[in-house]
């Protein structure tokens, strides 16, 4: 969630490049090559923890590992976007660390991570070489560490044979992050990177595992997901972001449940209802974010499946104001951003992902992108802010292999 910021995604990043790229670096041809995608959350924002549902979709900027073994005990990680900064280890090392690793920052060791936690569930990557290249904004919200180790799993498994459906892969990509880099994230992200399928959005619900996707046909209607990085730093998400967890945990206990999930399940008015027991005014807006998110995502399914955009857009919006109101992980300028977004005429705007900094996703229709994008660049230079990219979402394939012409 937080690897170094400030390098500007590559517009594309595909298998021949990579193939190159890695034959120039170490002297051979890679043995396999994986992509993984960043995603976009839709809504159900800091709910994954919770036990809540999630609506992502991935998004076609891409991560791109390849990799081969090198018949030794040595790991190399090198990457197209940081070429002066090599990560080693000695597989031996990863492997004696057992299930309490030493936490490792740095991009490389989101790729160690992926080797560490694969071990712990006995699968055993060899010593290897590997070239990462990604087209995945960093630092925007957009996932570009699951994108990194969801692309780390798939080929690590290639490499050491096993067969790992991708539901497993996700929570192995999930513990690398947790327990090997130290960020306590939920499983949204790895999930979207890994089990996303084009022109969908995966509604994944965190308490019970169940899966749907859901076609996400908005250009049909004239519509589309409109994504602006704005392109400031989300120092603080790692310590706010476990702060936020750690409050939820929190309000769970106090109102004697195992995860706020429980209590959304009760439905909006008893949920209402139970949350004002809380007498911490902080933690009862955290909890009460959390219930009222949940239910909005139910409610975003809903529309979505009906094509109904004007709800769907409405919902987008609330989550926003609560995300900023209740749960305080927004910032001036993804505030900015949403009400530009909205006088600019969309349907919807809210921050994606942890927040604190990073992207806002919009529903707007086609013929206001450009409008919109144009009022997006003259308020942000107005208030000195950094200058903002805009990307329309294409509903993207989850992780897989690539093959030579891919
Ligand atoms: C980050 C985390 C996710 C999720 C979001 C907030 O992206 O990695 O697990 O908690 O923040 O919804």
């Amino acid at each position: 969630m937080n690897p170094p910021a400030g390098i500007p995604p590559r517009p594309t990043a595909d298998t021949a490049d990579i193939v190159s790229a890695f034959t120039a670096t170490f002297r051979r041809e890679p043995s396999v090559v994986w992509s993984a995608p960043g995603r976009v959350n839709l809504i159900g924002e800091h709910v994954d923890y919770n036990g809540g549902p999630v609506l992502p979709f991935a998004i076609q900027h891409r991560c791109y590992l390849a990799a081969a073994p090198t018949g030794e005990r040595t790991v190399t990680v090198r990457s197209a976007q940081f070429p002066a900064d090599t990560t080693t280890a000695d597989i031996a090392d990863l492997r004696a660390a057992g299930d309490s690793p030493a936490r490792r920052a740095g991009w490389g060791s989101y790729v160690l991570g992926v080797i560490w936690a694969l071990g712990q569930v006995g699968v055993y990557v060899p010593g290897v070489d590997v070239l990462v290249d990604s087209s995945v904004p960093v630092g925007a919200g957009l996932s570009s560490s699951a994108a990194l180790e969801c692309a780390a799993v798939g080929a690590f498994c290639d490499l050491a044979d096993a067969d790992i459906e991708g539901p497993q892969r996700a929570v192995i990509a999930q513990r690398a992050e947790n327990d090997f880099v130290g960020v306590p994230c939920g499983l949204m992200d790895q999930m979207a990177s890994t089990c996303a399928t084009a022109g969908h959005a995966l509604l994944y619900d965190t308490y019970n595992h169940h899966k749907e996707q859901i076609p996400l046909n908005v250009s049909d209607d004239g519509y589309e997901f409109l994504i602006v990085d704005t392109g400031a730093a989300h120092g603080l998400v790692d310590g706010e972001y476990a702060r936020r967890r750690t409050a939820c945990e929190q309000a769970a206990r106090l109102l004697g449940v195992k995860s706020l999930r429980l209590v959304a399940d009760l439905g909006p008015q008893q949920s209402a209802h139970l949350i004002t027991a809380i007498t911490d005014t902080t933690l009862r807006h955290r909890a009460r974010h959390v219930v009222t998110e949940i239910h909005r995502v139910h409610q975003a399914a809903d529309a979505l499946k009906h094509g109904d955009w004007p709800r769907l857009g409405t919902l987008m919006t609330a989550s926003h104001n609560s995300l900023r109101d209740d749960f305080e992980v927004s910032s001036p300028q993804l505030d900015t951003a949403v009400q530009t977004l909205l006088n600019a005429g969309a349907l919807g705007a809210r921050l994606t992902g942890a927040g604190f900094g990073g992207s806002v996703v919009a529903l707007i229709a086609t013929t206001q992108t450009q409008t919109a994008a144009h009022a997006i660049t003259t308020t942000f230079k107005n208030a000195r802010y950094t200058t903002p990219t805009t990307t329309t979402a294409i509903p993207s394939q989850g992780a897989h292999r690539q093959t030579p012409h891919t």
